[in-house]
């Protein structure tokens, strides 16, 4: 069956009565006053788009695994709440995740977890790699629009796996996975994430062309290398995994997160500021680096340390999202909310997704002035922004609105502020110990 073309059109399939109503999420928003630089030292959480996969790889051995430094966020706790419905045992305290995979007893990853969090997908190349059998909720779409599968089940499909799409469900039974080759026209993290890890128990060589090259993907491959996995290519755009037997449980730590250290440079840029990031990782942040010195900031970095000072206003700037080690898609909202008072236009592109947008209307409420003809945004820079109500619509959205409410005359108010928590660990709390002015309220 051509399950990647069922996946493509997933929406089409008739999804099965879901199990449980996805759990209410807490409707907290946040009330800013603008108006205040920003200054003093920042510490830098671990990786959530490191983490999630790390987690999801965890069931490719049995045994206790120790995972470090992973940030407390909605969306890493609804990935240990997806491996420990699968049978696995989690602790999660203070940045450290314990995970034993010895027992698995479930093979299914269900609906009303994944409709919650695109990512629960990871866990469906390591079940079917090491028991040849799963069920996982195909992902639904998200706040700009659909974001297909396809290439994660061609890939595995290419490998053997013989997917079946059942009322919504992803389905494997009984595959021997053996290796194969994977040529990807578009770069996918997801899908090199996901091939990369069931490519490491499969008969055989994977070849996977086309690999993402993000820095969560390295750190994947460095972890599974650590597992006992052969891998070549790390960090190229060819990578090749030759199966082996079995992999033995990991202690790891997870690499500092790029999008919310980024996120905070844009912080200091936007309200003229001076921080210094701690625990980051300046090499992953050259693309954002270099955007912001165009638009007038200074920085230097040293090892794990980053300090950026914004300018009185910032310079319009021309920025299109590319995979790594191009600019980041996951920042061009937020870079969207400095243009707006940038002297002068800015022009922003978005190549990875098309219709990532929903900002914008959100920032033209606070007067923003934005001009969307398809992926292209003309951004005319304003003297200055106006607090207004606004609703956050998803997790960088949300950030966008922040910096920009960080800078707007008098009071902003961002609902939906459950969105900003599945990415940004306390982003309220740590703007406060900045100098801003942020208080989370109950809707
Ligand atoms: C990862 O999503 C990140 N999520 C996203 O960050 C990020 O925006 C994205 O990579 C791009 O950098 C996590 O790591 C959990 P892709 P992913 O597969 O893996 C198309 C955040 O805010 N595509 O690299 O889902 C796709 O539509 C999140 O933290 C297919 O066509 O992204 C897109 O245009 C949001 N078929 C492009 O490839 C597929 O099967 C890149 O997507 C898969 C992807």
């Amino acid at each position: 069956m051509d399950v990647g073309a069922r996946a493509h059109t997933h929406s089409g399939s008739k999804p099965s009565a879901p199990t449980a109503k996805p759990k209410a999420v807490p409707m907290d928003a946040l009330i800013l006053q603008g108006g205040r630089p920003l200054s003093g030292r920042v510490h830098v959480s671990g990786a959530k788009n490191a983490a999630l996969p790390v987690m999801a790889a965890t069931l490719l051995a049995p045994g206790q695994h120790v995972l470090r430094n992973v940030p407390s966020l909605a969306d890493t706790r609804t990935m240990a709440r997806v491996i420990e419905r699968l049978g696995a045992k989690v602790e999660f305290t203070d940045h450290q995740c314990l995970i034993d995979t010895t027992n698995i007893t479930s093979l299914e990853a269900p609906y009303d977890l994944v409709s919650t969090m695109r990512a629960s997908i990871y866990v469906l190349g390591p079940m079917v790699a090491r028991f040849g059998s799963a069920r996982v909720s195909l992902p639904g779409g998200c706040a700009w629009g659909p974001r297909p599968v396809n290439l994660h089940l061609e890939g595995l499909d290419a490998m053997g796996a013989s997917l079946e799409i059942d009322h919504g469900y992803i389905v494997a039974k009984n595959a021997r996975l053996r290796g194969a080759s994977i040529r990807h026209e578009v770069v996918s993290v997801g899908a090199t994430a996901q091939i990369m890890m069931a490519a490491t128990l499969a008969e055989g060589t994977t070849v996977i062309d086309g690999a993402a090259l993000e820095p969560d993907i390295t750190a994947l491959g460095e972890v599974l290398l650590q597992c006992g996995a052969r891998i070549e290519g790390l960090g190229t755009r060819t990578v090749t995994v030759h199966g082996v037997k079995s992999l033995k449980p990991i202690d790891t730590t997870i690499i500092p997160d790029r999008i919310e250290a980024a996120t905070f440079m844009a912080a200091a840029a936007i309200t003229g500021g001076s921080i210094t990031l701690e625990q980051c990782a300046p090499d992953h942040l050259r693309a954002t680096t270099e955007r912001l010195t165009e638009a007038g900031c200074l920085i230097e970095s040293e090892r794990d340390q980053l300090t950026i000072s914004g300018p009185v206003r910032p310079a319009a700037v021309t920025v299109t999202t590319q995979p790594y080690p191009g600019f980041p898609t996951d920042m061009q909202a937020q870079m969207m909310a400095l243009c707006s008072i940038a002297d002068g236009e800015s022009v922003i592109t978005d190549t990875i997704y098309l219709d990532r947008f929903t900002h914008v209307p959100e920032l033209a409420r606070l007067g923003a002035d934005i001009r969307l003809d398809h992926n292209v945004a003309r951004i005319r820079g304003v003297k200055s922004l106006q607090g207004a109500p606004v609703m956050a619509t998803d997790i960088r959205a949300s950030a966008a609105l922040v910096l920009a409410a960080l800078v707007a005359e008098g009071e902003t108010r961002i609902s939906r502020i459950y969105h900003l928590d599945r990415g940004y660990e306390a982003m309220d709390q740590k703007l406060n110990a900045l100098g801003a002015s942020v208080r989370r309220v109950k809707e």
